[in-house]
């Protein structure tokens, strides 16, 4: 990465959707635009009223954007379940998706980092995800392989992500449950849920 870049991502700022609603309709709209083919008759206003449903804080669900002032540059989610053939995991990292013009920038992973923090901040002891074609980058993340299964007539790869509890002191605990490239801007968690609420 450029010296440029890295010092762009380190102005990045991982929040909640939920904190800055005007981006929802935004969102709707990438979700429509990467997965719309499996949902054809989802309309983008159905579409947007779910993300505004998925709006959380550190809970589940939640929706996480990355943004630099008023241009958002990604989004990712946090839900209970995303395939209803595989209820027995959860919770799942979904809906990540950067905006094409700032890929290869670190946003996904970043995005990806976060969720990370959260569902280990919850209690989670693993993260799930499925992918149609990006096994490699989420490898790439740490991820591992589980399964190749179908899925909503597609070949899918389920893949899972250990959350080890890290207790440590307090003081390092904080930095620990931040996002990497911008801790000081992260809103403070609220409405946690219990994972075995989720179970
Ligand atoms: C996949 C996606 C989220 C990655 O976001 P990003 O911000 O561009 O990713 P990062 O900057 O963190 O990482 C970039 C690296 O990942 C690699 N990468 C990106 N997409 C990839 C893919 N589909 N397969 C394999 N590697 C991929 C890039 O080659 C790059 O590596 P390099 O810089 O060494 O060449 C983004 O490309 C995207 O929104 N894709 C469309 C939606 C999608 O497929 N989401 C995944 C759902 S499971």
């Amino acid at each position: 990465m450029a010296d440029l870049e890295r010092w762009a991502i380190s102005i990045v700022k991982v929040e909640y959707l939920a904190d800055r609603q005007e981006f929802i309709s935004t969102v709707a709209a990438w979700h429509r635009r990467e997965w719309g083919y499996l949902r054809p008759v989802e309309s983008l206003e159905t579409r947007a009223a779910k993300v505004r449903a998925w709006c959380g804080h550190r809970e589940i669900p939640t929706v996480l954007i990355a943004s630099v002032g008023e241009t958002l540059l990604g989004s990712a989610m946090l839900v209970a379940h995303d395939m209803d053939t595989r209820m027995q995991w959860s919770p799942w990292l979904a809906g990540v998706v950067v905006a094409i013009e700032h890929r290869r920038r670190g946003i996904g992973a970043a995005l990806a980092e976060r969720a990370l923090a959260d569902a280990r901040h919850l209690g989670f002891p693993t993260l799930y995800l499925y992918t149609f074609s990006t096994e490699r980058y989420w490898t790439s993340l740490g991820w591992r392989f589980i399964e190749r299964t179908s899925y909503l007539d597609t070949e899918v790869t389920v893949m899972s992500h250990a959350l080890q509890e890290q207790r440590e002191p307090t003081a390092r605990r904080g930095q620990a449950e931040t996002c990497n490239i911008a801790p000081d801007h992260l809103s403070q968690g609220r409405g946690i849920a219990n994972p075995r609420q989720l179970a």
